[in-house]
């Protein structure tokens, strides 16, 4: 008699209790519980001088891909804001002169998919990879130079040159640096190519986050998928117990 309310309990042990102990390391902490929303556009508007860059990011849709990218991957980012000034200073009809396409590639250059304080920014090797880099195989790269002791950072792009000025934000997963330039890169406006001179291509601006997402859903299905196996596991267990109890 007593041995069989034992066995319950032992059973009941099994299959309620196990399971959950088992998937605790692994349900919890999901992505986007360390990462609540961030609002690029209501940081950038904060600094009152980007509405260029604002509009742009609207446009070419990278500033929702953006907060997308921001929410599902571990890596963070860094963003570089030209001022409205920065683009002012651009040669009348530089943008204008950019396909559709090539726009976003510009939006991208501003943009490296990693969390990049300014003194890391020193410490990683040139040049470092950005958003673009890739596209028809360009390198789409920026080089940086300074002194991390007195935080004098400048980004290069092989057109441009410039300081980076103050940070908008600098705080994981998201840094924002002003720049007074805009940083042309070398593939569109270097002087091996013309800006009108290659051709629209086709592949898609969010090519990058494209590769990012899958693989974050990958790891959740992953998760999920092992702690129903450790579920069953614990069924399985607590069952040949009872049997072996009765
Ligand atoms: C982000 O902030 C802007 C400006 O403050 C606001 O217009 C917009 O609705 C916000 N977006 C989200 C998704 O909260
Ligand atoms: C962003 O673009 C959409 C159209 O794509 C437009 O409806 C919206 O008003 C724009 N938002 C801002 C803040 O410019
Ligand atoms: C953030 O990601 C979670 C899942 O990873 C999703 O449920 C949520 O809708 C996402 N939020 C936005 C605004 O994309
Ligand atoms: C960036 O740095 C790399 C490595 O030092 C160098 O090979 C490349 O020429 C530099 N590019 C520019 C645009 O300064
Ligand atoms: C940084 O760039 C500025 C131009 O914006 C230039 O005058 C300065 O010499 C550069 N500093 C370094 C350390 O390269």
């Amino acid at each position: 008699m007593s041995s069989s309310i034992y066995s319950y309990v032992v059973l009941f042990f099994f299959i309620s209790i196990v399971p959950n102990i088992q998937s605790q390391p692994i349900a919890p902490a999901p992505t986007t519980e360390s990462s609540p929303m961030i609002n690029l556009t209501a940081i950038l508007e904060s600094g009152h001088q980007f509405t260029t860059f604002i509009r742009l990011l609207n446009t070419t849709q990278v500033g929702f891909q953006v907060s997308v990218q921001l929410n599902s991957s571990d890596q963070g980012m860094t963003i570089f804001a030209p001022t409205d000034n920065a683009f002012n200073n651009l040669k009348p009809g530089t943008l204008n002169g950019l396909t559709y396409q090539q726009q976003i590639q510009l939006m991208l250059y501003h943009i490296i998919p990693k969390y990049y304080s300014l003194s890391d920014l020193l410490l990683a090797s040139n040049p470092i990879r950005t958003q673009a880099t890739g596209h028809e195989g360009g390198v789409y790269g920026l080089n940086f130079t300074g002194q991390a002791q007195n935080n004098q950072v400048n980004v290069s792009t092989g057109v441009v040159e410039t300081r980076i000025n103050n940070a908008l934000r600098q705080q994981f997963p998201l840094a924002v640096y002003v720049v007074d330039k805009v940083l042309l890169p070398e593939e569109l406006f270097g002087t091996k190519t013309t800006p009108t001179g290659a051709p629209s291509p086709k592949s898609t601006p969010s090519s990058t986050s494209d590769a990012d997402s899958p693989a974050v859903d990958d790891d959740e299905h992953k998760s999920s998928g092992s702690s129903a196996k450790m579920t069953s596991l614990g069924v399985i267990l607590g069952f040949a117990l009872f049997c072996y109890l009765i």
